[in-house]
């Protein structure tokens, strides 16, 4: 028999439908996206392919080459300039070849097609010589690894793009990527060596992982923060995010170290590098595509703190050497929004397809930066793009910690200097996610507001996607839609983790080489951002916000009236192991109205959802007619519910 426990008496929660609050900001809810476990290359962005242009410093990392083979450095891409070549091994019975592993492995779906190509040439003057291209399965007990094949004619003596299509008949987890000299071939090189499924998020050029591309869009996020996080900083100067280097050709992109390629002891990755395929013009084009504000973060010339300490040395910019990295603030807008006649970045963002503005809006200056030489750098950013680009909305940052001494040094400085917005980070346990439910109530409503630009419940002695951290989570915000005209836009972080690639837990979704799940904490998200309503709603119980305090049994609550679909929507987070009785005392509403109920619950919060089993955990939506202005409605333990209700 299952025992229900349920609380003798109700909670009144008073939501007052004829009053008018603060607007839900359309950029509330986003993502926050960086190239950490293997969100980049090997996840987001479809490249199948492991240094493809032989840059990482082992030249040679992810291939395996066979036979007789020559790395050679007077390339055609400047940026890239090794390539290979192959050689006759001097006997046909021995191949001349190199084998790609891809990045933990490659997926091919049964069915699926993949664009191989090759830039290329014939070293000799003997006509023409071929290159057998082969998706391979290196780990099948049946007769023949390769399940597909096809030959590229090489013609030519100067460099060219080859491209071949492979239709691969079977499904493989952990493929490979085979090219081999043909025995009747003296010589060829190659170079940025690449392989795309066919099939990628709207098909664009250098396009994304779809799977993954979906989900994001399926957030319907309406800011999208990029590239990072760290990565943004660099462990160095030298390895910061260049978005220069981002853009323009793919072949020529310079390969950057990603900052987390073996920043953690348990968790070593050093092949981790960043292609730069996934560049500043691919994330503004997706953030069109998704609906999203693009919010780039820059660096302020500040290398990661944790990594080179709070203090002027030379792992920093002094201010008076800041202009190149102000430079880069201020070519950046002239790339999302300028005018390809008379700008050069403009006309780059034109020449790669897209030459109407990107209609740039907000832009991050620092990551997690602290100290005085955070500010000390800021202020000559703030006064070069105010004077030039005044309706560019800034964002500072208040350091790593959502509290303590650097946040309250960072906060007064940061209204100081005049940023319109601040960014807090707060990866903590449930307990903080619990009593900071009240945390914006009393922020000033005057001035800079807040962006809530990195946070997630991290349990304490279980750091991963269970129910729990994301019922958290929902609980805290009720205290973000409460406060909307304080927190301006908020993202949850990291967004995606490899399975076998990850640094960092938990992450909103995780991905192998073939499919993809959503966790219990993207559910939350896309349960606001899809709820998200257009202004706010007076909620209270007994006179008071409903944010897990004392007398609330951990029940946490807010309203939004949301125009498009003339509904009032109540969400209440339950996070207490009893199950609670609730009256929705709707004020100036009469009669029976039709309503929507989702429920987001488990029985076991430590659950998760997993690769074998995606939709473990999932919202439920059910219909329901609701009485006004009084209606009774039990709320189950661990829950989270939404009353979308039909004016
Ligand atoms: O989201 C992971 C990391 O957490 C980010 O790179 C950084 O900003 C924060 O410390």
């Amino acid at each position: 028999m299952n025992v229900v426990l349920l609380s003798a008496q109700a909670h009144r929660l008073e939501v007052n439908t004829s009053k008018r609050g603060a607007a839900i900001p359309s950029t509330m809810y986003g993502i926050f996206f960086e190239d950490i476990n293997f969100a980049a290359d090997g996840g987001l962005y479809a490249e199948l392919v492991k240094n493809r242009s032989f840059e990482f410093p082992d030249h040679l990392m992810g291939w395996k080459p066979f036979g007789s083979y020559e790395l050679r450095d007077d390339g055609p891409f400047s940026n890239n300039p090794h390539y290979l070549r192959l050689l006759f091994s001097g006997r046909n019975d021995k191949y001349t070849g190199v084998e790609n592993e891809g990045f933990f492995g490659m997926g091919y779906q049964k069915g699926g097609e993949y664009k191989f190509s090759v830039w290329a040439r014939n070293p000799n003057d003997d006509g023409e010589v071929s290159l057998i291209v082969q998706l391979c399965n290196p780990a099948t007990m049946g007769e023949r690894q390769q399940i597909a094949e096809a030959n590229i004619i090489i013609s030519d003596k100067e460099w060219r793009k080859y491209e071949v299509e492979l239709l691969s008949p079977a499904t493989v987890a952990k493929g490979s990527l085979r090219i081999v000299l043909a025995p009747d071939s003296k010589a060829i090189d190659i170079e940025h060596v690449s392989l795309f499924p066919k099939e990628v998020y709207r098909n664009d050029e250098n396009g994304l992982r779809k799977d993954l591309a979906e989900a994001l869009e399926q957030l319907r996020p309406g800011i999208f923060r990029f590239p990072g996080g760290c990565v943004v900083e660099g462990n160095t100067l030298e390895t910061r995010y260049q978005w220069k280097n981002s853009v323009g050709p793919v072949e020529n992109r310079p390969l950057n170290e990603n900052r987390w390629n073996y920043t953690f002891d348990h968790r070593m990755f050093p092949d981790y590098f960043q292609s730069y395929g996934l560049g500043f013009f691919e994330y503004f084009r997706l953030a069109e595509q998704i609906g999203a504000e693009p919010l780039p973060i820059i660096s302020v010339g500040l290398s990661c703190e944790f990594a080179n300490g709070a203090q002027r040395c030379d792992k920093h910019v002094e201010v008076e050497h800041l202009q190149p990295y102000i430079d880069d603030v201020l070519d950046l807008i002239e790339f999302a929004n300028g005018d390809p006649s008379t700008n050069r970045w403009a006309k780059i963002r034109a020449e790669m397809g897209h030459p109407a503005p990107f209609n740039l809006k907000y832009i991050g200056i620092g990551n997690e930066q602290w100290g005085d030489i955070y500010p000390e750098n800021l202020k000559p950013f703030v006064e070069q793009v105010r004077k030039r680009y005044p309706s560019i909305r800034l964002v500072g940052s208040s350091g790593p910690y959502p509290d303590g001494k650097d946040f309250d040094h960072l906060w007064p400085s940061m209204r100081k200097i005049g940023v319109d917005l601040v960014d807090e980070h707060f990866y903590r346990n449930e307990d903080w996610f619990l009593k900071s439910g009240n945390r914006y109530d009393n922020y000033s409503r005057k001035g800079t507001k807040v962006f809530a630009g990195e946070y997630a419940c991290h349990g304490t002695g279980k750091k991963w996607n269970h129910f729990n951290a994301a019922l958290m989570e929902a609980a805290f915000m009720t205290g973000l839609e409460r406060n909307s005209d304080v927190v301006l836009m908020s993202t949850y972080a990291p967004l995606f983790a490899h399975v076998e690639g990850w640094q960092w837990r938990p992450d909103a979704i995780w991905f192998d080489n073939l499919t993809s799940f959503k966790t219990c904490s993207y559910y939350v998200q896309q349960l606001y951002s899809l709820n998200k309503g257009s202004y706010q709603l007076p909620l209270t119980m007994e006179g008071k916000p409903v944010a897990g305090n004392v007398g609330q049994d951990g029940l946490f609550a807010s309203a939004v009236f949301d125009k498009e679909s003339n509904s009032v929507i109540i969400k209440v987070v339950n996070t207490g192991k009893e199950a609670q009785r609730l009256m929705l005392n709707l004020k100036g509403m009469k009669g029976t109205h039709s309503a929507e109920l989702i429920t987001f619950h488990a029985d076991a919060p430590d659950g998760e959802n997993t690769i074998e089993q995606p939709l473990k955990y999932a919202p439920k939506s059910e219909k329901m007619e609701v009485s006004a202005p009084e209606q009774e409605c039990i709320i189950p333990a661990n829950t989270f519910q939404i009353y979308k209700i039909r004016e």
